[in-house]
C-alpha cells in the first residue's frame, strides 16, 4: 500500500506568532452576533451569501444559530495584489445563483480590510434589486479602511495586523484552524 505523506507541521507554522481570537471566544460571539440578525429578521426569510472562501467557516458556524428561514448561496470573488493586500481590482469568478430581486440578502465576509472588495461586490449586488442588502462580517480592521462600507454585523474589530485560521488564509494555508492567530510580519 502506498505510505501516505503525512506533513505534521505547515512549513510556515512558526510564523503564527500569536492567538489573537480563541475559537470558544468566537464561537461566544457569534452566539451574540445571530441573536441581533435572527431579532432583525423575524419573519423574513434571509438570503445568506456567503463570500469564498474565506468567510465558509463562519457562515457555517453562523447559520446554526439562525432562527429565521435562511437559504444558502456562495459567491466568489478574487482581488489581485500581494499575498497579503488587495490592489483594488476586483473579479468575481464564481456568481450567485439565487435570484436576489425583492429578498433579504445579507452578505457573510470574512474580513473588511480596505474595504475595497466589499464595496465592489455590493455595488454589483445593488444592480440586482434585492429588497434589503446588509453585511455580517467577522473582522473589522477599521485602521485600513481606503472605502467606507456598511457592516451592519460585526464578530470583532482588530488592530492592522495580518491574521490566519477559522477560514482565513495565507497564500491558501491555515483556512482549517479553529482559532484566528496573527502571522508574524516577514523579516527584510
Ligand atoms: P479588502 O478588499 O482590502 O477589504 O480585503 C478583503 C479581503 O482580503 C478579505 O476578504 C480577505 O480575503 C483578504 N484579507 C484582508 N486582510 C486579511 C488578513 O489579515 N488575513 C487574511 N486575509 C485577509
Amino acid at each position: 500500500m502506498k505510505q501516505a505523506n503525512v506533513t505534521l507541521f505547515h512549513p510556515l507554522q512558526d510564523r503564527i506568532c500569536d492567538v489573537l481570537l480563541p475559537s470558544s471566544r468566537i464561537h461566544e460571539r457569534i452566539r451574540e452576533v445571530a441573536a441581533e440578525i435572527s431579532r432583525d429578521y423575524e419573519g423574513r426569510e434571509i438570503v445568506l451569501l456567503c463570500v469564498l472562501k474565506g468567510a465558509m467557516m463562519f457562515t457555517a458556524d453562523l447559520m446554526r444559530h439562525l432562527e429565521p428561514p435562511v437559504v444558502l448561496d456562495f459567491v466568489a470573488v478574487s482581488s489581485y495584489g500581494s499575498a497579503t493586500s488587495t490592489s483594488g481590482v476586483v473579479r468575481i469568478q464564481k456568481d450567485v445563483e439565487e435570484q436576489l430581486a425583492g429578498r433579504h440578502v445579507l452578505v457573510v465576509e470574512d474580513i473588511v480590510d480596505t474595504g475595497l472588495t466589499l464595496h465592489y461586490l455590493l455595488a454589483n449586488l445593488r444592480l440586482r434589486n434585492p429588497a434589503s442588502l446588509k453585511v455580517c462580517c467577522l473582522l473589522d480592521k477599521p485602521s485600513r479602511r481606503r472605502v467606507e462600507v456598511p457592516v451592519d454585523y460585526l464578530g470583532f474589530a482588530i488592530e492592522d495586523r495580518f491574521v490566519i485560521g477559522y477560514g482565513l488564509d495565507f497564500d491558501e494555508h491555515f483556512r482549517n484552524l479553529g482559532y484566528i492567530g496573527v502571522m508574524e510580519e516577514e523579516s527584510a
